[in-house]
């Protein structure tokens, strides 16, 4: 099924736009909005026919689940099982970056959760996000508002640049504050495992529950054959159409030195590279593209600007991405899942 052509508008947030995206949404049309993470695509939850509107605006496969957004706990009680082990999570991180997979209740429609027996939930904490699920009065469901495998939207243009033509409303928040998507940890067992790490991390989720586990898919490839725990971990993802090599070593010396030397070859062959580095190592890449990722000591910065940046160097043309990578540690993870996943795993051991 195609979908048909409409005129999309990027709107101001105000109550009245808010209303109107909200119609939309009861009428069983699909608009994007700002979230704290990444920009949604979203749908009423509870309508069959508008969440299969988000799989093929956005091409994505349809054995991969959706997030329902809530505004309140009624909600959650509403669609599924809750996990009382799980109330310290909710105390503590909602509303805000985190999912949460329960046992599903069967007011899901079949497509949103693609018949898994679990269901994604998040309650946000962008105030955009909030008014809109408020006013539609209903759960709704949003994977990240991209086309499927594409950098994942920050901004209203990202959005734009990839649903154009195929959605009639984004409602432009500005940036979105942390940059990359929620946290999701399944708590529908008792025994919590994180399935995709964010701003909320390894180590906050471990100073509550010592004996989380993190999937084992987080800085590795899914091999043929394997079913995901989180199927959106089975596809190449976020990928700019740039060659992004990744460069991971602990002599900072050596790093620098053998990126240098890439890009000086294409600079004599007269290709375009640009590096992505951290602040305090500007000073050496200041022959070339180079772009800054932030303070080695603030990797919030990094998080927030890294979808952004791939998308940058696809607009103007690069073919290699050069990339330093911050370690594990808290966003880190997060980043490093992304950066892994946006490259295709091509990394250069130094
Ligand atoms: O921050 C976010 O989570 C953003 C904003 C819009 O809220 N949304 C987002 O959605 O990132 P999406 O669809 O791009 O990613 C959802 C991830 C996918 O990897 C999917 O496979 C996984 O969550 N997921 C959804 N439901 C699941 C379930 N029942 N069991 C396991 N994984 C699930
Ligand atoms: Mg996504």
């Amino acid at each position: 099924m195609k979908v048909p052509r409409v005129k999309t508008h990027i709107l101001e947030y105000n109550k009245k736009n808010v209303e109107i995206c909200a119609k939309e949404i009861l009428k069983g049309n699909i608009i994007a909005f700002p979230t704290e993470t990444v920009y949604g695509l979203g749908a009423n939850a509870l309508d069959y026919g508008a969440v299969n509107k988000i799989f093929l605006a956005k091409g994505r496969p349809n054995n991969n689940p959706l997030i329902v957004h809530i505004s309140k706990m009624e909600m959650l009680e509403q669609l599924c099982h809750i996990n009382k082990k799980a109330m310290p999570l909710i105390d503590k991180f909602w509303p805000g970056p985190l999912t949460l997979i329960f046992k599903k209740k069967n007011i899901i429609p079949s497509n949103v959760n693609c018949n898994m027996e679990s269901i994604a939930i998040r309650m946000p904490s962008n105030k955009i996000a909030l008014d809109l699920i408020n006013e539609s009065n209903c759960p709704i469901a949003a994977p990240s508002a991209n086309s499927s495998g594409k950098p994942s939207p920050t901004k209203a243009e990202h959005v734009y640049e990839d649903l154009k033509g195929k959605i009639e409303y984004i409602i432009d928040g500005g940036q979105s504050d942390i940059g990359l998507e929620s946290t999701v940890i399944d708590v529908s067992n008792d025994v919590f495992k994180i399935l995709r790490p964010g701003k909320i991390s390894y180590e906050d989720i471990n100073k509550i529950y010592p004996n989380v586990s993190l999937s084992e898919y987080i800085l590795k490839p899914i091999e043929q054959g394997i079913q995901a725990e989180s199927p959106g971990m089975m596809y190449k993802h976020y990928s700019p159409v740039a060659n992004l090599i990744l460069f991971k070593g602990n002599d900072k010396n050596k790093l620098i030195e053998t990126i240098l030397i890439k890009l000086n070859d294409d600079k004599q062959r007269s290709e375009k590279s640009i590096v992505l580095c951290f602040e305090e190592d500007i000073i050496h890449f200041k022959k070339y593209n180079y772009y800054s990722m932030g303070s080695y000591y603030n990797l919030d910065d990094y998080a927030n600007k890294m979808f952004d940046v791939l998308r940058y160097a696809d607009k103007n043309s690069y073919s290699k991405i050069y990339a330093f990578i911050p370690n594990s540690n808290d966003i880190g993870l997060a980043i490093l899942n992304r950066m892994y996943r946006a490259s295709g795993f091509n990394i250069i051991e130094v």
